[in-house]
């Protein structure tokens, strides 16, 4: 959002700095003055606390890279090695193994809130789709790291999942086990493979660093949706980031640092799954493949499908159908708060979600098939169906004039510079 800087270089240095390198300026007018909507709530907490997610997973593995080996051999045993031998390196490999599954809790929150206050609609459709890039390498950085383990759930998963490349020999014969070997490395899964895993899983995180870069770039231009969806029209709309939002950002930072402590000091292994502390055997598959529970609904969807090319179509679907929310949404009001008949279907929505987990985590077979493959259908139908069809057929609830109005009431401009112009905004649904 364009405003005024209102930075002041104090000292010499910060002067003869300011005019060569505004990075000072940038900081203080991005992260301390930038006008921010004054009735966020706590879901606006997450994109702060996913910043310091990923910058504990960035400090903690750098430092687990160091005596971490990444050879078929003794991969499993460094691991070990760092648990007991390193020093804290039982807690360098728990907030990172435990911070790989807050992250995704963090993110999963972060699109929710993003999806039920319309976040993703004009003029944030760039900030979407970088936030649906970030959580496709994401997903790859998490799988990747959690090979590099290296035992039966890792090398099982990395079988199961490079497999699915084959399902290309369906279309062009060879063609998809020609892929999968140029993944491997070779004719199976292998060091060869688990090295250019560990490669990636490295390079990764500084992909997505630099795509928050632009997520927030992308977050600054048009400026913070809110939980009204309408836009700010005043300066009584808006209040300055510091001291109001770092506060609260700091104190929901403080909670959820206590659950990530929580999971590292007293339950480091509930989330995971105790096959992977047998080292990998490719001559003995687990009786059960499950991935890490971030990745159970999408598992669900890959395994509802008959077809191995159509489950895993879907399975990629299933993400990619996020990059076209923005325009298969056709309402004309961003937040769910004031669309009545939408609000079910965004909880059907979050059900389905949470079925498709639980379902991820069964055999497929019996019920658990039937519920999977209905729980799928409603997935997708949700963007390609409720999404266009409610948006043109609902008439949303009567909505505050503005974002000052929604928290003070009616006639109320809270006063201030922008007092004249709040009481100007237009009382009818946001239209963008
Ligand atoms: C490393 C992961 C991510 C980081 C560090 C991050 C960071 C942030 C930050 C700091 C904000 C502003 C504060 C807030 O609204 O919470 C934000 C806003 C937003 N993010 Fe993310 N984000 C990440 C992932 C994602 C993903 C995966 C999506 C969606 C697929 C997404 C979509 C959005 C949207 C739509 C907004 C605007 C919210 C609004 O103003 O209403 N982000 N993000």
């Amino acid at each position: 959002m364009a405003h005024e800087s209102t930075y002041q270089p104090n000292t010499a240095i910060e002067r003869w700095l300011d005019d060569r390198l505004p990075i000072v300026r940038i900081m203080h007018d991005q992260f301390q003055t930038f006008p921010t909507p004054r009735n966020l709530n706590y879901w606006w907490t997450f994109g702060g606390i996913l910043t310091f997610c990923l910058a504990v997973q960035l400090i903690t593995g750098i430092v687990l890279a160091m005596h971490y080996i990444p050879s078929d051999k003794l991969a499993f045993d460094s691991v070990e090695h760092i648990m007991r031998d390193v020093n804290w390196g039982w807690l360098l490999r728990y907030t990172h193994a435990v911070g790989a599954s807050m992250f995704f809790f963090a993110a999963y929150v972060h699109m929710f809130r993003g999806l039920y206050y319309g976040s993703y609609k004009a003029p944030r459709e760039i900030l979407w789709i970088l936030g649906v890039l970030i959580i496709l390498v994401m997903i790859a950085t998490a799988f990747m790291g959690y090979s590099l383990v290296w035992g039966q759930m890792s090398f099982w998963a990395v079988t199961v999942i490079t497999n699915l490349f084959s399902s290309l020999d369906s279309i062009i014969s060879g063609l998809g086990t020609a892929i999968v070997q140029w993944i491997w490395g070779g004719y199976s899964v292998s060091g060869a493979t688990l090295t250019r895993l560990f490669s990636l899983h490295y390079l990764f995180p500084f992909v997505i660093a630099g795509l928050v870069v632009l997520h927030i770039w992308a977050l600054h231009v048009p400026g913070n949706n809110n939980p009204t969806g309408i836009e700010v029209k005043s300066s009584s709309d808006a209040i300055p980031f510091h001291p109001y939002y770092t506060v609260k950002d700091a104190y929901a930072l403080a909670l959820f640092a206590m659950l990530f402590a929580w999971f590292v000091f007293y339950a480091p292994n509930y989330l995971g799954h105790p096959d992977n502390y047998i080292p990998a055997n490719p001559l003995q598959t687990p009786p059960h493949i499950v991935p890490e529970w971030y990745f159970l609904p999408f598992y669900a969807i890959l395994r509802a499908i008959p077809s191995k090319l159509m489950g895993v179509t879907a399975m990629f679907a299933a993400i990619f159908v996020l990059f076209l929310a923005p325009w298969l949404d056709t309402s004309k009001v961003r937040s769910t708060k004031y669309r009545p008949i939408y609000k079910w279907f965004f909880w059907l929505f979050v059900i389905t979600c949470l079925a498709l987990g639980y379902l991820g985590a069964k055999p497929p077979e019996g019920w658990y098939l039937v519920f999977a493959r209905v729980f799928t259908f409603l997935y997708f139908a949700h963007f390609l169906i409720i999404m266009p069809i409610v948006g043109v057929i609902e008439r949303p609830r009567g909505m505050p004039g503005s974002i000052t109005e929604a928290v003070l009431g009616r006639g109320r401009t809270g006063g201030g510079a922008g007092a004249e112009a709040g009481g100007a905004a237009a009382a009818g649904p946001e239209t963008r």
